[in-house]
């Protein structure tokens, strides 16, 4: 499917770019917030589960949204872009089961698909999608999750065999509370006969999201956003017109970004109940923030205060905010530290910031970080979606210019994010990769 031109800087499908930031004025304005990514991902997943025309609303462009497009017309789906963010879904009456390894290397969180094929067709085959920048990244507590649901699960030459005549419903209880795993056990209960009961299951807004447009499809799923999902299943479903909660790791983007700038800006669209615990760590920073009608307000009036913060399962504060609170922590007053809690190697980036003059130690899980007046520009390469924004964000408190590079990164999960800066004042652009 051909995508409309991006309005702003390169399109997803552009030639490699380098974005290059200068420290500037204090940010003045308005940014608007789309949709979570996280969201809209598992959304389009959930569309393979009935015929019809879906609409999808706010829908970012980037280019993870592009692969779960690719992803899903290679089931025989067709997707159509309806003017401004409006996606519409063709999910015809057979769909091929099928995720190649080619679609699910780029993005993993293609294996969203294995619960709704399986439960709409019986059967399905996706590639397994190995590791990424976060280390290891296990699938092994959504297949333990569908084998109790009664698929049979094969996994060989890389790729994920999984078939059930029927699937019946369980009790699931969760070692962990795996935003994935929920979500596939979510959608693949659908279609099981009775009742299936996810016990420690995760509590993020998008899977309370998800929740809802399947119950809009005609699913009973209850209890989202606790702890105990129950899914009553084997109702008829059918296609729906939603709206996807926004993007709170997008907000935080901005929020850090004024945090290390200075200045005031107004975030249209975002959900501040989303981030409170976020917020009120940012407070702890020095950072105001408020809650307006229609998004969130958020003013930088001093220097930031060093402090500490600890990653966990929504509602904590969520691991994608790490590389961010890294960022304004190495321009901070005092010494911060930060323990990461969901995934073992989300601090590789870290040496990225460090080449810009950040002082960081990396200690297991712990990063302690010294904060200094000024980071020093640098050329650094972003290492994968929420480290790239951390960089370009660190850029607005180093002095000279900092080049960050492989922005395909960025690209991949942030909408605009030059155009957006540039407009609350930040000196920055693209630039052919260099
Ligand atoms: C999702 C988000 C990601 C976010 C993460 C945690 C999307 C596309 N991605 O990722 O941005 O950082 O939630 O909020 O929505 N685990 C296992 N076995 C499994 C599943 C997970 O060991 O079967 C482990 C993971 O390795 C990790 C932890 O559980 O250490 C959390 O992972 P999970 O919540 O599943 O994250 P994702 O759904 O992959």
């Amino acid at each position: 499917m051909i995508r409309p031109e991006d309005a702003a800087g390169p399109g997803t499908g552009a030639p490699p770019a380098d974005i290059l930031v200068r420290p500037g004025a204090p940010l003045r304005g308005e940014v608007q917030i789309g949709g979570a990514k996280n969201s809209i991902l598992k959304l389009l997943a959930a569309t393979t589960l009935a015929e019809g025309r879906f609409t999808l609303r706010r829908v970012p462009r980037i280019s993870d949204v592009d692969t779960m497009v690719e992803l899903l017309e290679s089931f025989g789906c067709r997707l159509s872009y309806g003017g401004g963010d409006v996606l519409h879904v063709d999910v015809p009456e057979r769909i091929r089961p099928h995720a190649s390894y080619d679609l699910v290397s780029r993005m993993r969180a293609s294996i969203a698909v294995l619960g709704p094929l399986l439960a709409r067709c019986g059967e399905a085959v996706v590639a397994l999608p190995g590791g990424d920048d976060f280390g290891s990244r296990p699938i092994d507590m959504h297949l333990a999750a569908l084998e109790r649901l009664g698929a049979d699960i094969e996994v060989s030459h890389g790729y994920v065999h999984a078939r059930a005549d029927v699937l019946k419903g369980e009790e699931v209880p969760l070692a962990w509370p795996s935003v994935g795993a929920t979500e596939n056990i979510m959608m693949a209960a659908t279609a099981a006969e009775g009742r299936t009961v996810i016990d420690n299951a995760a509590r993020e807004p998008e899977i309370a999201d998800l929740a809802a447009f399947l119950n809009r499809m005609g699913a009973e799923v209850l209890g989202a956003g606790s702890p105990t999902i129950t899914i009553n299943g084997g109702g008829p479903l059918g296609p729906v017109d939603h709206t996807p909660v926004s993007d709170r790791i997008e907000t935080a983007v901005y929020l850090a970004a004024v945090g290390i700038a200075g200045g005031e800006i107004t975030l249209r669209g975002a959900q501040p109940g989303h981030l409170r615990m976020l917020c009120d760590k940012l407070g702890e920073m020095n950072l105001r923030t408020s809650t307006i009608k229609g998004g969130l307000w958020a003013m930088s009036p001093h220097r930031l205060r060093a402090t500490e913060i600890v990653t966990l399962p929504y509602p904590g504060v969520a691991t994608d905010y790490q590389p961010l609170v890294v960022a304004m922590l190495s321009l901070a007053d005092g010494v911060g530290l930060v323990t990461e809690n969901v995934f073992a190697n989300r601090f590789r980036y870290v040496g990225e910031l460090i080449r810009m003059g950040a002082d960081i130690r990396v200690e297991g899980r712990c990063a302690i970080v010294r904060g200094r007046e000024r980071l020093s520009g640098a050329p650094v390469r972003a290492t994968d979606i929420r480290a790239g924004a951390a960089l370009v964000v660190a850029g607005l408190g180093a002095e000279g210019e900092t080049i960050v590079r492989d922005t395909h990164h960025i690209r991949r999960g942030h909408e605009d994010l030059v155009g957006n800066l540039r407009s609350l004042g930040a000196d920055i652009s693209w630039s052919p990769a260099g």
